[in-house]
């Protein structure tokens, strides 16, 4: 199966329409050649947007990815890097971030960038996100820096992560090009982006989301609270009708059917498990079996 394509926006980027996130890296004890074959089996099966941020690992996860790439740098041209930037989280590779901050100021936003170009060992990225809504947001600020990265070619994309749809038009307004997505949490256990005015501004500008803890972490498989036992029978007695579609399945092919075009971001470290996902691309839910599932989160019929 190769994944499809996504275009973000109507000026691109162009994604897979599934991508991939290293938050979880470190947990999966992978490194240099190892991680590289699981780098190179995502690639070969389409899922070419690989999701990181500056502070992942403990500031460690992305060089942790360049010292694999490293092995093989032809493959940087088939891949796109996402990163992100704008949190000050105190540890030990930190030592001058005292307290825990947002920084989405010129200089922090420079030097988080040539930290990542370093880390990744690459002369550019393909989408930078400011990774959490900073109150202290100059939007004046952000744009240019944003502009000086894409003039001096060192970043191509730029977008936002955890916004507001107030913070990302905020944003926006002061920007020439496009933001290209919102990346945001977004599944079946988590469905409230389609309540508060998130997805409804992502689907009015025609920029396709990221979801992010698309199994809600993994609790859609193994939480013990209500809604996570309520969902998993309900994904359990849709499974028949698709095919004996698995509880992964169903899940993601919940999030696919979203008209804003979300592209999930999944976590596993299990290859396995990510064939297993993309067998979502394939089902089609019906708008009864949607909306049962979307009854079953919220605990309540559909007023
Ligand atoms: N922008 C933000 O603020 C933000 C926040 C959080 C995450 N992210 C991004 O989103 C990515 C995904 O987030 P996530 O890791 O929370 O995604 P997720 O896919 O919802 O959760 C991954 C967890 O679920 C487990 N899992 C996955 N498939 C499973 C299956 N079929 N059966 C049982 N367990 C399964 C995984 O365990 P195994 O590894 O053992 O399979 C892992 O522990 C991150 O890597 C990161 O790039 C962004």
């Amino acid at each position: 199966m190769t994944v499809p394509r996504l275009m973000m926006t109507g000026v691109g980027p162009d994604f897979s329409r599934i991508a991939f996130g290293f938050w979880r890296l470190l947990e999966w004890d992978l490194r240099g050649q190892d991680l590289l074959n699981l780098i190179e089996a995502l690639l070969d099966r389409g899922i070419t947007t690989l999701d990181h941020a500056d502070l992942y690992g403990g500031y460690a996860c992305e060089a942790v990815f360049g010292e694999a790439l490293a092995l093989n740098p032809g493959l940087r041209s088939r891949m796109e890097i996402v990163t992100k930037c704008g949190i000050k989280y105190p540890t030990p590779a930190r030592p001058t971030y005292q307290q825990k901050a947002y920084d989405t100021s010129r200089d922090h936003i420079l030097a988080s960038v040539e930290q990542s170009l370093q880390n990744f060992r690459t002369d550019y990225l393909d989408l930078l996100l400011i990774h959490r809504p900073d109150p202290l947001m100059d939007a004046d600020e952000v744009a240019a820096v944003f502009n000086s990265l894409y003039d001096a070619g060192k970043v191509r994309y730029f977008g936002v992560s955890n916004f507001t749809p107030s913070q990302f038009a905020l944003l926006q307004s002061r920007l020439d090009v496009p933001l290209v997505t919102n990346q945001i949490e977004f599944s079946v256990l988590h469905p409230e982006p389609m309540f508060d005015g998130t997805l409804d501004q992502l689907q009015q500008r025609r920029v396709a989301p990221q979801a992010w803890s698309p199994y809600a972490g993994g609790r859609i498989f193994n939480g013990q609270d209500a809604q996570a036992q309520r969902v998993r029978d309900a994904l359990a007695a849709l499974s028949a009708k698709y095919n004996d579609a698995a509880p992964d399945h169903l899940a993601l092919a919940w999030l696919l059917a979203h008209p804003t075009r979300v592209q999930p971001v999944l976590g596993t470290g299990k290859l396995a498990r990510v064939d297993s996902a993309l067998k979502a691309l394939d089902i089609t839910l019906e708008r009864d079996d949607w909306f049962a599932l979307l009854e079953a989160s919220q605990g309540a019929p559909v007023p």
